[in-house]
């Protein structure tokens, strides 16, 4: 562990929202090893990556509150003594948000409302941490792409994030609310949901990989990523939680770029399986909601904070993929 966090981080509370999910979890035993007292508050969306298994071996170590986050009853006691609110909490499915956008906005707007106003009341000098989404810039102009270019919401989903980012604005300005903002690419990594596409294609791709099934690609596979290994992420989350960032919002990924021709064919050849790889017409649902390539510019957050990511994704497939290969049953039993 970063001697750094242990310093910032030990004896201070910390609340994640989300936190029996993918990255909250990751974050939530980052900030554990660290010494912080962790509360989570988590109401096992259905369809998300909220799994108990994602928290083995730290039971009795973290408070975790099973709610709603606009069930302000239930969080509101023990919010006095927060030091950093990590807000991760969210419906994250894009197909699924255009399915329902009602539960999607109701979930991911008023339930950041919600806690927003929960912690103004109860502990209004913590320091926020927002899971935002590169998803607001949609389909890019030019890459890479900076946190100057202009936000087009592809779909609802990234509209109720945008809605977030502004919420967070708002009590900054108003109530003296800390908050930093990080808008991440593709987060992959032990933890994911890998039952169907619904968190990520590639959740998918390695629970079928390790079963033997095949890799489906929409188009020509030729579309790039800049995926990000979650111990990355949940380092930039660490690092972030400081004042003097008050009001940054930052582009959280990797400088490694890859298409998903390639991906794929390093998944199969990771998971030494003998899956194929099949390459389908884009469904004309998902093509209206496609951004295309995406590649990040991150030297605002490297310059700010001298954060960058460091784990080459050979490795962090590899880490992921040996992950699934002992804990698949686990995750594939998830609702
Ligand atoms: N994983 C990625 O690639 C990625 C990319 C961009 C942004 N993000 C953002 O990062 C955050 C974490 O993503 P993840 O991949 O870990 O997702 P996840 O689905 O694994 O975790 C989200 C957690 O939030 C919980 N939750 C949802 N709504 C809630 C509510 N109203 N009250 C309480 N708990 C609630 C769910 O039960 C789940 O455990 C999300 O906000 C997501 O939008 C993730």
């Amino acid at each position: 562990m970063n001697e750094s966090f242990t310093e910032k981080f030990r004896g201070r509370h910390a609340l994640i929202s989300g936190g029996l999910g993918f990255i909250g979890s990751n974050l939530a035993r980052a900030l554990t090893e660290a010494g912080a007292r962790v509360t989570i508050v988590d109401c096992e969306l259905d369809g998300s990556g909220a799994n108990s298994a994602n928290l083995a071996g730290l039971e009795g170590r973290i408070e975790l509150i099973r709610a709603d986050l606009r069930d302000t009853g239930r969080i509101s006691p023990v919010l006095g003594d927060v030091n950093f609110v990590f807000h991760l909490a969210a419906q994250t499915g894009h197909m699924d948000s255009m399915r329902d956008p009602q539960r999607d906005l109701t979930n991911n707007a008023l339930g950041t409302a919600a806690l927003l106003d929960a912690c103004r009341n109860s502990c209004p000098r913590a320091m926020w941490v927002f899971a935002s989404t590169r998803q607001l810039y949609g389909p890019p102009r030019a890459l890479p792409v900076a946190e100057e270019h202009p936000l087009q919401p592809p779909d609802v989903n990234a509209v109720g994030k945008l809605c977030a980012e502004e919420l967070l604005g708002v009590y900054m300005r108003v109530y003296g609310l800390n908050a930093v903002s990080l808008r991440l690419t593709n987060t992959y990594g032990p933890g994911m949901r890998v039952r169907d596409a619904r968190q990520m294609f590639l959740g998918l791709w390695i629970g079928n990989v390790l079963r033997s099934r095949p890799i489906t690609v929409y188009g020509d596979g030729l579309q790039r990523r800049d995926l990000v290994f979650v111990d990355d992420v949940v380092e930039a989350f660490m690092v972030c939680a400081d004042e003097k960032l008050r009001g940054r919002t930052f582009n959280v990924g990797s400088q490694e770029t890859i298409d998903l021709r390639s991906l794929a064919e390093l998944v199969r050849r990771l998971g030494a399986s003998d899956s194929r790889v099949e390459f389908i017409d884009f469904p004309a649902d998902r093509k209206a909601i496609d951004i295309g390539d995406y590649v990040g510019d991150y030297n605002s957050i490297r310059a700010a904070t001298g954060w960058q990511a460091r784990t080459p994704l050979e490795r962090g497939l590899t880490t992921t993929i040996a992950y699934y290969r002992a804990q698949l049953a686990a995750y594939l039993e998830q609702s």
